[in-house]
C-alpha cells in the first residue's frame, strides 16, 4: 500500500529514486512522484498513473541533487490525480514529504491547520502532516525536532520520509504501523518501504521499529524514539540477492513464480525432514506449546485465507480438534472464544496485511499461542509470533499470489503432520505414508508445468467469456475459490467459486451457454460421484463444462467440453497439484486479453490499511 524511498549521497539521485520505486511498484501504481533537494531548493515531479508516466515527466531533464524522496501510490484518500500524488510540499515550499499509511485524525488536524492559516491543495490525509511539520519547524528551526514534536499529533499508520531545503543532505524517516527500512552504504544511505528497493545497493540494513525516527545523512544514521531519545541499533546483513527480483527471461513475474513452485516445495520438505525422522522438524515452532492446544483458529486474507481453508480441513482430520478458519477482517469485529488453550495461526505472505496483523494482535491479548506463517521474516506480523513458520518462497513480485500459496500449503501440511506426531493423533504408519506421499509432489508438479503449453492452447475456448463459475467440494473447495480469485484479479473476468452442492440453491439460475462452469475433481474420493452429478446438472443447463482432475479419471472425459489433468496424488495433498492448472489458466487468459498480469488494476501486493 504505497511505497516510499529516500536517498542521500553522491549518486544520481533521481535515477536511484526511480529505480527504487520500480522495485516497489507491486505496492501501488496509482501515481508516482519524487522530490529532489538541489542545494537548498526543492523540485517536485509527479504524475498520475503508472511509474512510466513519471519516467516520461523527467526524461531528458538535468536533475542535480544531493538527496531526494520518492513515492508510489495506492490511493486511499482522494483520486489518482497529480494533486493527490506525493511528495506533498509545505505552504512555504521548504519542506516535502512522502507517506505510506493512513492518518486517521487527518480531518481534525486539517481543521486546526486551516485555522492556523494553512492552505490545502489535495484531498489526501497526508497533506495534514506536511503542514503540521512545517508549523513545528517554524517553532524550533530543526527538522528532527519538528518531527519529534509533530508525530505526537498523529494517529494511525505512517511511514514518512521528510526533507527540508535548509538541510539538503538530510532525510528524516518515521515508522509507526507501516514498514520502513534504512540501507547503510558508504558515504550514502537509503530509506525504503521494503528491501527490493535497495537490494544490490547496500549490504547492511536497519529495519525500523514502530515508534522510531531515523535521521539519515550521507555520513551516518541516528535512530531516536518518539520522545527524541537516541536508541542504539545494530545493523543486520541483507539476505537477498538482486537475482530474486529479475524475471529470468519469463514475460511476467507471475509465470516465473508459478514455475518456481516445485523447487520451493522440494526445499521445504528437505529442510523439514532433514533429520531423517517421520515427524517434520520446524525449528522456529514451539511444538510443545502449539500441540497442547484444545482448538485452533486460523486467520488470514485473500489467497492466504484459501490456504487456511485447506489447513482447516486437514487439521480436523489429523488432529481431531475443532478448527475454525476466519477472514482476518471479520475476526477483528467478532467476539471469538480464543483463550490460552487456543492455537491461533496467522497467515500472511507479506506479513504487512493490516487486517491480519490487527486480528493476530487481538488474539494475542487473549493469551493464545500465536503461530505466524509468513514469507517475510522481517515483517511487522512477526513481532506478535510465539512460533514462526517461514514460507521460504523467495520474494513474490507479482501482485497475484502463486508461489506463496503453494509454500503456505506445504508449510501447513508440515505443521499438521508435526502436531499430529506430537499429539499422537495419527498412527506412526499413517505419518510415514503421508510423508512418502508428500515427497512425490515436487516431481508431479514439475510434470504439470512441463505440459503448460496444453493449458495455453485451451485458452482460446475460454478467453471470450466475461463470467465463470468454479465448483468443488471438500478440501478442494478452497482450490476452486483460489482458482476463481486468480482469474478474477488478473483478467477481470467475473469468476466466483461455490461449493458444488450449493449450485442448486441459487447460482444455478445463472447457468446458460454464456456461463462456463469449471469443476475441480478428485477421483477416488467420497465426494467424486456427487461432483459428477453436479457437473451433469450444469451441463443440462447448456453451460460450457471445464474440469480439472487426475489423469486416472475414467469418467470425466465423456462429460466435459474441456479437461485438464494432473498426476493423481493423495486427496489430502491434491490442492497442491490441482491448483497449478488453475493458476496457468488464469495467467494465459489474462495474457491473451492483454491485461497487466503482474500489476492488476486497483490491487496492491501488501494491503497495509484496514
Ligand atoms: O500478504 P498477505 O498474504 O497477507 O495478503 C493477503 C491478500 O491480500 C492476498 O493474498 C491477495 O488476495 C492477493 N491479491 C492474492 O493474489
Amino acid at each position: 500500500m504505497c511505497g516510499i524511498v529516500g536517498y542521500v549521497g553522491n549518486g544520481a539521485v533521481s535515477d536511484i529514486l526511480l529505480g527504487g520505486l520500480k522495485n516497489l511498484e507491486y505496492r501501488g501504481y496509482d501515481s508516482a512522484g519524487i522530490a529532489l533537494n538541489d542545494n537548498g531548493k526543492i523540485d517536485i515531479f509527479k504524475a498520475p498513473g503508472k511509474l512510466g508516466n513519471l519516467y516520461a515527466e523527467v526524461e531528458g531533464k538535468k536533475l542535480p541533487a544531493s538527496g531526494g524522496i520518492g513515492h508510489i501510490r495506492w490511493a486511499t484518500h482522494g483520486k489518482a490525480t497529480a494533486d493527490n500524488a506525493h511528495p506533498h510540499l509545505s505552504n512555504d515550499g521548504r519542506l516535502a514529504l512522502v507517506h505510506n499509511g493512513i492518518i486517521e485524525n487527518y480531518k481534525s488536524l486539517r481543521e486546526e491547520l486551516e485555522k492556523d492559516g494553512y492552505t490545502f491543495y489535495s484531498e489526501t490525509d497526508t497533506e495534514a502532516a506536511v503542514h503540521l511539520f512545517e508549523r513545528e519547524y517554524k517553532k524550533c528551526g530543526s527538522l528532527e525536532q519538528a518531527v519529534v514534536a509533530g508525530v505526537k499529533y498523529l494517529k494511525g499508520a505512517f511511514a514518512f520520509c521528510i526533507m527540508h531545503d535548509s538541510e539538503p543532505d538530510k532525510i528524516v524517516a518515521v515508522r509507526q504501523n507501516a514498514p520502513l527500512v534504512v540501507g547503510l552504504g558508504k558515504e550514502e544511505n537509503y530509506i525504503a518501504s521494503d528491501i527490493p528497493a535497495i537490494v544490490g545497493k547496500v549490504q547492511r540494513i536497519i529495519c525500523l521499529n514502530d515508534g522510531e525516527i531515523a535521521v539519515v545523512t550521507r555520513k551516518d544514521v541516528k535512530i531516536y524514539d518518539f520522545t527524541g531519545k537516541e536508541i542504539e541499533r545494530q545493523p543486520e546483513y541483507i539476505g537477498f540477492n538482486p537475482e530474486v527480483i529479475s524475471k529470468r527471461g519469463y514475460p511476467h513475474f507471475m509465470l516465473k513464480e508459478i514455475n518456481e513452485q516445485p523447487g520451493i516445495v522440494r526445499h521445504l520438505l528437505q529442510d523439514a525432514y532433514a533429520d531423517g525422522g517421520e515427524i517434520p522438524c520446524l525449528p522456529k515452532v514451539n511444538a510443545g506449546a502449539a500441540a497442547k492446544a484444545e482448538r485452533i483458529e486460523i486467520i488470514a486474507c485473500g489467497t492466504s485465507l484459501h490456504a487456511a481453508a485447506v489447513a482447516g480441513f486437514v487439521f480436523e482430520e489429523w488432529l481431531k480438534i475443532p478448527v475454525s478458519v476466519v477472514a482476518a477482517s471479520e475476526y477483528i469485529y467478532r467476539r471469538p472464544l480464543t483463550n490460552e488453550k487456543t492455537l491461533v495461526i496467522g497467515i500472511s505472505q507479506s506479513g504487512e496485511t493490516a487486517d491480519t496483523i490487527t486480528a493476530v494482535k487481538k488474539a494475542k491479548e487473549t493469551g493464545a499461542h500465536i503461530l505466524v506463517l509468513t514469507n517475510r521474516e522481517d515483517s511487522s506480523i512477526v513481532r506478535y509470533a510465539d512460533s514462526l513458520l517461514p514460507l521460504k518462497a523467495g520474494i513474490e513480485v507479482s501482485v497475484a499470489a502463486t508461489k506463496s500459496y503453494t509454500a503456505q500449503l506445504t508449510c501447513l501440511y508440515l505443521l499438521g503432520l508435526m502436531l499430529a506426531g506430537h499429539r499422537q493423533s495419527l498412527p506412526a504408519e499413517e505419518l510415514k505414508k503421508l510423508r512418502a506421499e508428500l515427497q512425490h509432489l515436487p516431481s508431479k508438479m514439475e510434470n504439470v508445468l512441463a505440459e503448460s503449453a496444453k493449458i495455453k492452447d485451451c485458452v482460446e475456448k475460454l478467453k471470450n467469456y466475461r463470467q465463470m463459475i468454479y465448483i468443488a467440494r471438500g478440501i478442494n473447495l478452497a482450490t476452486a475459490m483460489e482458482g476463481a480469485l486468480k482469474l478474477k484479479e488478473i483478467s477481470y473476468v467475473n469468476a466466483n467459486g461455490y461449493p458444488a452442492g450449493e449450485l442448486k440453491h441459487g447460482p444455478i439460475a445463472l447457468l446458460d451457454e454464456n456461463m462456463p462452469v469449471l469443476a475441480v475433481l478428485t477421483p477416488g474420493s467420497r465426494i467424486y460421484d456427487k461432483m459428477i452429478s453436479n457437473c451433469e446438472e450444469a451441463k443440462a443447463r447448456h453451460a460450457f463444462l471445464a474440469g480439472v482432475t487426475f489423469d486416472n479419471d475414467t469418467e470425466a472425459d465423456r462429460l466435459f467440453d474441456l479437461l485438464l489433468t494432473v498426476p493423481a496424488v493423495a486427496e489430502e495433498f491434491s490442492p497442491l497439484i490441482l491448483n497449478l492448472p488453475l493458476q496457468l489458466l488464469a495467467y494465459y487468459v489474462a495474457a491473451a486479453l492483454g491485461r497487466e498480469v503482474d500489476q492488476p488494476r486497483n490491487l496492491a501486493k501488501s494491503v497495509t490499511v484496514e
